[in-house]
This record gives structure tokens, sequence and C-alpha cells, in this order.
């Protein structure tokens, strides 16, 4: 076996919380008038709070807005998606994901988070997964968000593992690059497979089980 760990994305590779972020973005976009759509969404995809909070307001046409303002709406913003978080039950866990993460454990691979959001722990509880990885990196853990490595690199030294032997499961373009940039190989779904960003391109994450034999 050619790697001893996986170090997955959370939001769009395990479960599907970046539509969360999507229908939040987008109201408080509509509110703003920004014009916002998927693709300008893709581009959110990985990105901290406050960065994809400063890349909408670049299309912003009203007034400059103070930092106590932009605080604000950043909260706004997060107050709306953490009501979908609220909602989560085990049955937002994807069945292939499952089945995914029991076939790589039972392969004797360590298994880990490495995600931008704050809110990975929240989520991961409400999906019946608080107890399950060997390590968590988290927004709460890092200065530099992706497509810095920094989290996946935190993730790799929880678990005792040289980049070179984990792959990075990722579904936004900015992970991809901070996989990369990391020293990690790189497996790709969704925006970002789609995009041609990773050394695997995939349709699904079960595809996984079959480069991880
Ligand atoms: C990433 C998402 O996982 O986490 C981004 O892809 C999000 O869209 C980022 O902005 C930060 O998340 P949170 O939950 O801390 O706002
Ligand atoms: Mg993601």
């Amino acid at each position: 076996m050619r790697y001893r760990a996986v170090i997955f994305d959370l939001d769009g590779v395990v479960c599907y919380t970046d539509e969360y972020h999507y229908l939040a973005w987008k109201a408080l976009a509509d509110k703003l008038g920004v014009p916002f759509d998927r693709a300008f969404n893709d581009r959110l995809r990985g990105v901290s709070r406050r960065e994809s909070l400063r890349l909408i307001l670049e299309r912003y046409a009203g007034p400059a807005l103070a930092e106590a303002q932009q605080a604000a709406l950043a909260e706004e913003k997060n107050a709306l998606y953490r009501r979908y978080l609220h909602q989560m039950t085990s049955a937002d866990l994807p069945a292939e994901v499952k089945s995914t993460l029991d076939a790589l454990r039972a392969r004797g691979l360590k298994l880990a988070i490495g995600s931008s959001s704050k809110n990975a722990p929240l989520i991961l509880e409400r999906v019946g997964l608080g107890d399950f990885f060997d390590a968590v990196a988290d927004g709460s853990c890092i200065t530099r968000s992706k497509p810095d490595p920094e989290v996946f690199l935190k993730a790799a030294a929880m678990l005792g593992e040289r980049p070179r032997d984990c792959l990075v499961v990722e579904d936004a373009v900015s992970g991809a690059k901070a996989g990369h940039t990391g020293g990690f190989a790189v497996a790709c779904v969704g925006a970002a497979a789609r995009a041609g960003a990773g050394d695997h391109n995939f349709r699904s994450v079960t595809d996984l089980v079959e480069i991880l034999e």
C-alpha cells in the first residue's frame, strides 16, 4: 500500500455542507445586491469565512464597510449556516462516504480531517463522526486557510505521518493547491475534480477504495 493515511476535507467531501455554505452566502449576497451564482461560489470552497466575505465584497457596489460591519456580516452568514447544521443528523452522512471510511479503516489506514471550517466539530458530531477520526485539524487550529497547506500539515503532524505518506481528498481547487504545496498527493471529487486539480480526479469518494488497496 502506497499511503499510510488519508486526510479528508470536510465540506463537500465527507458531507454536503457545501450546499449550506452556498445557501447562506447567497442569502447574504442577495441582501447586499451582489451577484452570486454557483460558479462564483466555487471560488469560496476551502477558503476561510472572512476571505470568502472579502471576495463577495469585491463585487459590492455600496459604500466601504468598516471592520465591525464586516465582522457582523460574517457572523450573520455563520448564524444562518449553523441553523442548517443544527438540522443535520446521521442521515446526512452519505452511505458511500460511510462505507468508504469503513473500508479504508479496515485496511489499516489512519484517517484525519483537514478543514478550514471552525464548525467542523459540530458537523462531525451531527453526522455521527464525532469520535471517528484519528485526528481533526480545523479552522480553529490554523492561522492561514487553504490554499496555504497549514491545515494539512497540522493533520499529518497530529497523525505522526510525513506528507508524502498521506493522501489528501478535496473538492476545492484551493484545497488541492494546499495539498500539493504541502507535498501531499491529492485526490479530488466534485468541483476540483471537474477542474482536473488532483493527481486523481474522481466521480465519487468510493473510487478511493481502488487506489488505496
Ligand atoms: C471550508 C469551506 O471548509 O470552510 C468554506 O469550504 C468555508 O466554504 C470555510 O468558508 C470556513 O468555514 P466556517 O464554517 O468556519 O465558516
Ligand atoms: Mg470542501
